[in-house]
């Protein structure tokens, strides 16, 4: 995939307006991240074709092989400086779910905070930051991956059983540049309702969406496990739960591991 096929073809105002492509670099928030701090503008984007430190949650890794999976990240500068990263992340698990929606009937879902998932397994993910920018602001960086052409046996063995991928599900082949388009388009549209402090569909659709909600699991947050039914999102997205002894919990960061 080159730059050149996504020209003219994306049909959108802010996100971007200007689009970085390389085909390989060693994570895109990181060049996203550099860029800001030159004075990148926001809707700037910053697209790969394969990363060699792509990075997860949580210093995980994110593996991104040439050519098999969307890596891009995305600068944008709210005009009020948002230091809640947290609904931003959901606007970008958001964003990516109703683009796999949109363009294949695989009933894409989400996973709090920032999990695309298909058939219970996670096809992408979403790595949101911030710095300080040159202008006083601080940017922030909305990195998402997703698994498109990736095949079983290219996986690495701990990824094999919890990871699907577009190939995997037996979808039919979409086009990365399709993708890539629908994506930025609909994290405008969710973006432009955040901004006119219409965030509440947009949790709304997340609800819809969740796989999370309603669900006994168990969490690591706040240095311990805590396990109890998800009763639902707060209105900045975080998740809620009423843990067994009945008392009534917020997370705004948290890893769930069952
Ligand atoms: C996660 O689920 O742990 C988040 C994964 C985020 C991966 C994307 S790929 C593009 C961007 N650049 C990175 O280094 N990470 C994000």
């Amino acid at each position: 995939m080159d730059i050149n096929s996504l020209k003219g073809k994306l049909h959108t105002k802010l996100i971007g307006k200007e689009i970085h492509f390389h085909g390989e670099t060693p994570s895109t928030n990181d060049e996203a991240k550099r860029l800001a701090r030159a004075g990148a503008g926001e809707g700037t984007v910053v697209i790969a074709g394969s990363q060699l430190n792509g990075r997860g949650k949580l210093g995980r890794t994110w593996f991104s092989p040439k050519g098999k999976g969307i890596y891009l990240s995305i600068i944008i500068e709210p005009f009020k400086s948002q230091e809640n990263l947290l609904p931003l992340t959901l606007l970008g698990a958001l964003s990516a779910a109703r683009a796999l929606n949109g363009l294949t009937d695989l009933g894409a879902k989400v996973k709090w905070p920032n999990d695309i998932m298909v058939s219970g397994k996670k096809i992408g993910g979403v790595l949101t930051e911030t710095l300080k920018g040159p202008r006083g602001t601080n940017p922030i960086i909305i990195g998402i991956g997703l698994n498109i052409y990736t095949e079983k046996t290219g996986l690495p063995e701990e990824l094999k059983t919890n990871t699907t991928s577009l190939t995997i599900e037996g979808a039919k082949k979409v086009p990365i540049p399709k993708l890539i388009t629908t994506l930025l388009e609909e994290m405008e549209k969710l973006y432009f309702l955040m901004l006119a402090n219409k965030s509440d569909q947009i949790i709304d659709e997340w609800k819809i969406l969740c796989e999370t909600v309603g669900r006994h699991i168990k969490i690591r947050a706040e240095g311990a496990t805590w396990e109890g039914k998800v009763t639902d999102i707060g209105d900045d997205g975080e998740l809620i739960i009423k843990t067994f002894d009945g008392r009534i919990k917020w997370f705004a960061t948290g890893d769930i591991i069952k």
